[in-house]
């Protein structure tokens, strides 16, 4: 078990591209795997891009859980996956604003304006290919992802720094809307 400390937003790691896995099934890549899980266990995300442990090599994590997943056909709970090379492709021209965090950008909270439905091909870790065309939160996850793997965080993505802040902050102001909409 090795628990790798995430780099923070201002390590230029964070702004490289990552470099292509030749080999999906090389010891180093399965051992990156299991350190990319260690680490997001323990730091108690959603999706890790290995970029983030400062190893730039295509390689990301990521999970739904129940309670994240929207209702889209296309979406849905999944357990920890992890994907290797993977490549994106937009499916269709819908797009979805979302409050997306990182665990770069510790304690804040950003809305980001994603593809609603994208196309997923990579490998898996047992060097089978994978194609699956998701949506919602799943799209999300893996579109943020995918971003690390370019150097891309979600700041670049925003358009709004009006929808932008501390967790705290953010939530406190968007339950007291709620109760303002339902008083
Ligand atoms: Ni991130």
């Amino acid at each position: 078990m090795t628990i790798k400390s995430i780099l923070r937003v201002g390590d230029p790691l964070l702004r490289r591209p990552a470099d292509p896995v030749g080999d999906p099934g090389a010891p180093e890549i399965r051992q990156l795997i299991e350190d990319m899980t260690d680490s997001l266990a323990e730091a108690g995300g959603i999706g890790l891009a290995a970029p983030q442990i400062g190893i730039l090599r295509r390689v990301l994590i990521f999970k739904v859980p129940d309670l994240r997943a929207s209702t889209l056909p296309e979406d849905g709970p999944c357990p920890l996956t992890a994907l290797i090379n993977p490549v994106l492709e937009p499916v269709g021209d819908l797009m979805a604003l979302g409050w997306e965090g990182c665990l770069s950008i510790p304690g804040l909270r950003g809305e980001v304006p994603r593809h609603l439905r994208v196309r997923v091909t990579a490998t898996t870790p047992e060097g089978e290919p994978f194609e699956m065309v998701v949506a919602g939160t799943r799209a999300r996850v893996l579109q943020h992802e995918v971003d690390h793997l370019d150097g891309v965080l979600y700041l670049d993505r925003m358009t709004d720094f009006t929808r932008f802040g501390f967790v705290e902050e953010i939530f406190e102001a968007e339950a007291a809307r709620r109760q303002e909409a339902t008083t």
